[in-house]
């Protein structure tokens, strides 16, 4: 079973706190959720693997350490999963980005794929797939499905806000993945959102609605 770990950093805690404000305009949601995926990215990224290069300093000559294994993706699930891809970039500037383009169907809340366009190497990189926002579990479920299908073999899935419900979906159906959440909320709601949750995070982030 894959493993999920709830971030507990203050400032997580603390910027989740002002995203879900239903008083958070877009500019400011916007820019929370890009500090979010930073401090998030931080953790996501902490088992990467090492490797000692010679370089020479100002003073003298040493032995330091570089980021070394697989090569880095990031794969935003779209819309919402935009919104954490530049503070994503700015940790791992040499990272590729694929795009896969899902919404939920509004009557049956079931994930339809629009849109996919991955690194030539996928089955070669470490993937990230992001998006703000664990609810049901389909969108994420289906994501990782599509990553799988062509070729992708090791994935990590780093989520904002998930429900209970969604951490379960996921971990059922992908056992090998380990999923990353600034917090765990209470339940769904009717409608499938996250309560309290933060609402519709891609219309928050655009201003759509
Ligand atoms: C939101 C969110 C996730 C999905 C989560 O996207 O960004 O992708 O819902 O819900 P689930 O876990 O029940 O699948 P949405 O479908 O609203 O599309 P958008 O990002 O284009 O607004
Ligand atoms: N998608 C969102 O954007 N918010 C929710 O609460 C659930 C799904």
């Amino acid at each position: 079973m894959g493993k999920v770990f709830v971030m507990d950093h203050p400032l997580i805690k603390h910027k989740i706190t002002f995203m879900r404000d239903k008083n958070t305009g877009s500019k400011e949601f916007r820019e929370l959720v890009k500090e979010l995926s930073m401090l998030m990215g931080y953790e996501v990224t902490r088992n990467l693997p090492l490797e000692d290069i010679e370089i020479e300093t100002p003073v003298s000559k040493t032995t330091s350490q570089v980021i070394a294994g697989k090569k880095l993706g990031i794969v935003p699930i779209l819309r919402a999963g935009l919104g954490m891809v530049e503070g994503m970039l700015s940790l791992l500037p040499a990272a590729k980005v694929g795009h896969v383009g899902l919404y939920r169907d509004p009557e049956t809340l079931e994930p339809v794929e629009y849109y996919c366009k991955l690194p030539s190497d996928v089955e070669e990189r470490e993937l990230i797939v992001v998006d703000p926002m664990l609810a049901t579990g389909g969108s994420a479920k289906a994501a990782i499905k599509f990553l799988r299908d062509r070729g992708a073999t090791s994935i990590k899935l780093m989520c904002i806000i998930a429900a209970p419900e969604g951490v379960k979906v996921v971990q059922e159906a992908h056992p090998d993945v380990d999923i990353y959440v600034g917090g765990i909320d209470e339940k769904l709601n009717d409608h499938a959102y996250i309560v309290p949750g933060l609402g519709d995070a891609g219309d928050r982030l655009f201003g759509t609605k």
